[in-house]
């Protein structure tokens, strides 16, 4: 047996919904096809987005939303994408799969889509081949409400209202595509371009974020704080979890129990990562104003094969569910720091939440976990804390079990346990601190390692009702299956 220890009493901080965010880049098939289809297409839609899909986002919560990259974004000139569609400039996207860029999905398009979402909108802002006024027209473009040239400009496109942007991104990955920069250059850049993306509105102000670093750069992130720390709301942090190495990452389906272990203690190490970029942070800001933002996460193996290797295309077993299992409460338990996070990507591309075929969708193990998850959005964080054996082969070795725990509004007690073990279940008892449990009610997603949907069988792995537990006088007991991740609410 092992338990699970909960202090309903600890709060240890708010978990911004925003924590479950996704990322959707002109890359593959995620924005045209998977979600934009165009007014005239046979696929249902809404002006232009697929109705199916924005239906299972709105089912999922979806927070937040961010585009336009990536790399794409430090190549994209946001005023090619406005205006009547026949004139738009038609492009090759060089950088993703060498495709024709028609420019349809723009500014409006973006904005409508997190319209029908319900989401905020976290737009990102190209340093490495744009200007300050490009930018800084952007977002006059976007967000001024009043007599301008950009906001006339935006009238004139049919928009009279300023758009939301809740959250800005300067530069993508400025170390790498995004300008190949050295921390310190990037960091007066970043001051610079920052300057210039005014906030119009008291009451629709804009969360700055500075590129961050890469994985494990702490250089990188001491450098910003140091030099740039005071003119940003938040850091970035890309981190992928790649089982092998990036010339040969791995199959997305074909993969052994070596294979998997590894996947998660390469999963695990993110925890590491936050806590020590945070620690940088620390430094610089003992408050914890600045929120370290992950905005590029998730599984990228070798796409799937017969198609375009520039598309990033590939599927998702029930080893990405525990990935993103891993991931979201490793978020929950930095609340103090993390204050956001996006998944890369949403629809066909790397670890997506959705695939599409056609007029065909279907729903990734990856979106069944992301739908339990749900019910810790705007939670508070209780202290929690599980005990575990090592599980996994030679080297790679990962605890048995990993969990987060969160109080909604109601006072529900939320928990998420993952099982990370390919074979073993466990016996798990929640001991809570002055508190009994007077109901339970839960859902699981569970199933073989490789187990995974196609557009023959879009219903092998789905999230199902959980019975498999005991609760007599206030004592609660569950028997946790191997490879799984269950959510439990729990009624004190
Ligand atoms: O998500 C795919 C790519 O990965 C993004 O465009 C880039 O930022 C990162 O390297």
């Amino acid at each position: 047996m092992f338990r699970l220890y909960i202090n309903p009493q600890h709060k240890k901080g708010h978990i911004n919904k925003e924590l479950q965010g996704h990322f959707s880049e002109h890359l593959g098939r995620c924005i045209y096809e998977g979600i934009y289809v165009g007014e005239n297409s046979p696929v249902p839609n809404t002006n232009g987005m697929r109705n199916d899909v924005v239906e299972a986002l709105r089912e999922m919560q979806i927070p937040v939303l961010r585009w336009p990259g990536g790399c794409f974004a430090d190549e994209y000139h946001w005023m090619d994408g406005i205006g009547p569609k026949e004139s738009r400039k038609r492009m090759i996207n060089t950088h993703w799969g060498g495709v024709l860029e028609d420019n349809s999905f723009g500014t409006h398009e973006f904005m409508e889509l997190c319209r029908q979402l319900g989401c905020k909108a976290y737009v990102n802002g190209n340093v490495g081949s744009g200007t300050v006024r490009e930018m800084s027209e952007w977002v006059e473009y976007m967000t001024f409400d009043g007599v301008s040239p950009m906001a006339d400009l935006r009238k004139a496109n049919g928009r009279k209202e300023p758009y939301t942007v809740d959250y800005f991104g300067v530069g993508n990955e400025s170390w790498g595509c995004g300008g190949n920069m050295l921390p310190e250059y990037y960091a007066n850049e970043y001051r610079r371009y920052q300057t210039y993306v005014r906030v119009y509105s008291a009451e629709r102000p804009i969360y700055k974020i500075a590129c961050g670093p890469s994985e494990g750069d702490y250089g990188w992130t001491e450098t910003l704080m140091r030099m740039a720390g005071g003119y940003m709301d938040g850091l970035s942090l890309h981190y992928y979890t790649v089982p092998g190495n990036w010339e040969k990452k791995g199959s997305a389906t074909e993969f052994d129990e070596a294979e998997w272990y590894k996947t998660l203690r390469k999963t695990l190490y993110m925890d590491e990562l936050i806590s020590r970029h945070s620690a940088i942070m620390d430094k610089y800001d003992k408050e914890k104003r600045v929120g370290l933002i992950v905005d590029e996460w998730g599984t990228w193996y070798d796409c799937e094969p017969g198609t375009n290797p520039g598309f990033l295309y590939q599927q998702n077993s029930m080893r990405d569910a525990l990935v993103a299992g891993i991931n979201l409460n490793i978020f929950n338990k930095h609340c103090d720091r993390v204050k956001m996070a996006n998944i890369a990507q949403l629809v066909n591309v790397l670890q997506a939440v959705i695939l599409t075929e056609g007029d065909r969708m279907l729903l990734t193990p990856t979106y069944h976990v992301f739908n339990m998850y749900k019910h810790h959005q705007e939670g508070e964080l209780l202290d929690s804390y599980v005990e575990t054996e090592e599980t996994g082969v030679e080297e790679d070795k990962v605890p048995n079990l990993q969990e987060s725990v969160s109080m909604d509004k109601d006072g529900h007690i939320h928990i998420t346990i993952n099982n990370l073990s390919a074979s073993e279940a466990y016996e798990v008892e929640p001991v809570l601190a002055q508190a009994v449990v007077k109901e339970v009610k839960g859902t699981i997603l569970t199933g073989s390692m490789r187990d995974h949907n196609t557009f023959d069988e879009p219903e092998r792995v789905q999230s199902k009702e959980f019975t498999d537990y005991s609760l007599k006088d206030g004592r609660l007991t569950f028997k946790l299956p191997a490879c799984s991740v269950l959510h439990l609410e729990i009624g004190v």
